[in-house]
C-alpha cells in the first residue's frame, strides 16, 4: 500500500474526528484535528481578554500574539489519542468548552489566522500517511489529497451528539443552546470569505445520520484500501 493523504471535511459535530481517529488507529496513520488549532487560537484570545462584551475582537493584538505562539499535538500515552498543546501547556479540555465554541467562528474567519494555521497543517502533512479533519482540508490545505471525504448529518442529530459529549464530560448545557450554536456555526463556516466550508469537487459524500460507528469505519477502510492500493 502506498502512503496517502486523507482529508475529512464537513459540518461541526458530524463525528468527523471520531471516524478520523478510528481510521488512523486502524491503518497506523497520524491524525490531526485542525479544528483544535482554531480552538487553541480562540482560547489564547479569550485568555488575553481580546474579546469585548459585544464579541468584538482586537485583531491587531491577536496578530502580534500569534507570531509568538506555538500550537502542537502530543500523544497521550494512556489513551493513545493526540492532545492539543498551546505554548507547551495541555489545553485539550479547555478548548472544548462552550465558551470557546461560541467564539471560534469569528477567529476562524480571520485571513491571517487561517494563513498561519494552514501553513503549519501543510508542513505536518509533508510526509503523507496523515488523516486531517476540518472544513477546508480537501479544498485548501491538501487539494491533492488522494482521498477526500465530506461528512454531513442533520443539525438535530449533531446537536444531540454534542450534548451527549458535553454531558459525559460533566458540563452543564442546554439542548436549545447547542442546537443554536450548531446552526450558527454552520452559517458562519459556510459563508465566510476565506476558505468557506464547501465540498471539494472530488470528495466522496457521507451522510452518517443513521450509520453506527462500526459501519462508518468499515465504509472508510474500504475506501482507503481502494485509494492506497491503486
Ligand atoms: O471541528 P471543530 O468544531 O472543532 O472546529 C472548530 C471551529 O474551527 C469551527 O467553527 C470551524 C473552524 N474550523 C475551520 O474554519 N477550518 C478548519 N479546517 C477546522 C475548523
Amino acid at each position: 500500500m502506498k502512503k496517502i493523504t486523507i482529508a475529512i471535511d464537513g459540518y461541526s459535530s458530524c463525528g468527523k474526528s471520531t471516524m478520523a481517529k478510528q481510521l488512523a488507529k486502524s491503518i497506523g496513520y497520524i491524525y490531526v484535528d485542525s479544528g483544535a488549532m482554531y480552538r487553541a487560537v480562540t482560547l489564547l484570545a479569550l485568555r488575553h481578554r481580546l474579546f469585548t462584551h459585544e464579541g468584538q475582537l482586537d485583531t491587531d493584538a491577536l496578530k502580534r500574539m500569534l507570531s509568538k505562539t506555538d500550537i502542537s499535538f502530543r500523544l497521550n500515552t494512556e489513551t493513545g489519542a493526540p492532545e492539543t498543546y498551546l505554548n507547551g501547556e495541555n489545553v485539550e479540555k479547555e478548548i472544548r468548552t462552550m465558551e470557546v465554541s461560541s467564539h471560534v467562528s469569528v477567529v476562524a474567519a480571520l485571513p491571517f489566522v487561517r494563513e498561519y494555521l494552514v501553513k503549519r497543517q501543510q508542513r505536518m502533512g509533508q510526509e503523507k500517511g496523515i488523516i486531517m479533519d476540518g472544513r477546508d482540508i480537501g479544498t485548501t490545505v491538501f487539494p491533492d489529497a488522494e482521498l477526500k471525504v465530506f461528512v454531513t448529518a442533520s443539525p438535530e442529530i449533531r446537536a444531540r451528539r454534542r450534548y451527549d459529549e458535553l454531558k459525559a464530560k460533566g458540563q452543564e448545557v442546554s439542548m436549545e443552546e447547542i442546537l443554536l450554536n450548531v446552526k450558527e456555526r454552520d452559517y458562519i463556516d459556510s459563508h465566510r470569505e476565506v476558505s468557506p466550508l464547501r465540498q471539494a469537487d472530488d470528495a466522496v459524500v457521507l451522510d452518517n445520520s443513521l450509520l453506527s460507528r462500526e459501519e462508518q469505519l468499515v465504509w472508510l477502510q474500504n475506501l482507503y484500501a481502494e485509494r492506497a492500493g491503486e
